[in-house]
């Protein structure tokens, strides 16, 4: 009856861990906060797209004016997702220096584009489409791609 008991427990506590190990999958990977973020597939249209200017100095200097200019006061002047505005956001910006290495050129061009406005985000992740043109989108990822972790 005690060995059945314990045994029991061992039980467990191992679909307990597989739980855990298992819970990841597709894009995700852990904010900041440890918290997991829901990451979709983007639509095909933005899914197909690279980055031109991938790897090019000089556009990624002109990416850092425009995350300087539009993204640091959310997502922090590093990228840490620290800007003077995170602390009352709900969800919280990305800390994009540690994600991004995550996250597809698609993807990318994707959230900035279109912003946070809509499920499963929801969030305050402005959209930048008709605000920066596509050239200045793919400097601005430039850059993030050059950010120390
Ligand atoms: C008003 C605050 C705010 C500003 C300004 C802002 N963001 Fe965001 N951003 C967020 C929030 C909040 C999230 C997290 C929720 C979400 O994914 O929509 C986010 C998410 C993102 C994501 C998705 C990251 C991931 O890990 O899935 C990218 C990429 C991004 N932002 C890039 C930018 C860029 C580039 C700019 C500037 C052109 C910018 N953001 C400006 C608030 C902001």
């Amino acid at each position: 009856m005690k060995k059945a008991f314990h045994l029991l427990w061992l039980v467990v506590l191992v679909s307990a861990l597989v739980l855990t190990a298992c819970g990841g999958g597709g894009q995700e990977a852990s904010s900041g906060g440890g918290a997991k973020v829901e990451r979709p597939a983007p639509p095909a249209d933005y899914a197909s797209k690279t980055n031109p200017k991938a790897g090019d100095a000089a556009a990624a200097a002109e990416g850092k004016k425009v995350y300087e200019t539009n993204c640091a006061s959310c997502h922090g002047n590093t990228g840490k997702g620290d800007g003077a505005a995170a602390a009352s956001l709900n969800p919280k910006p990305q800390p994009l220096a540690t994600t991004e290495g995550a996250l597809s050129d698609g993807y990318m061009i994707w959230r900035i584009a279109e912003g946070g406005g809509m499920a499963p985000f929801n969030s305050a992740m402005p959209a930048w489409k008709s605000v920066l043109s596509e050239d200045q989108i793919w400097q601005v990822v430039a850059y993030l791609r050059t950010l120390p972790k």
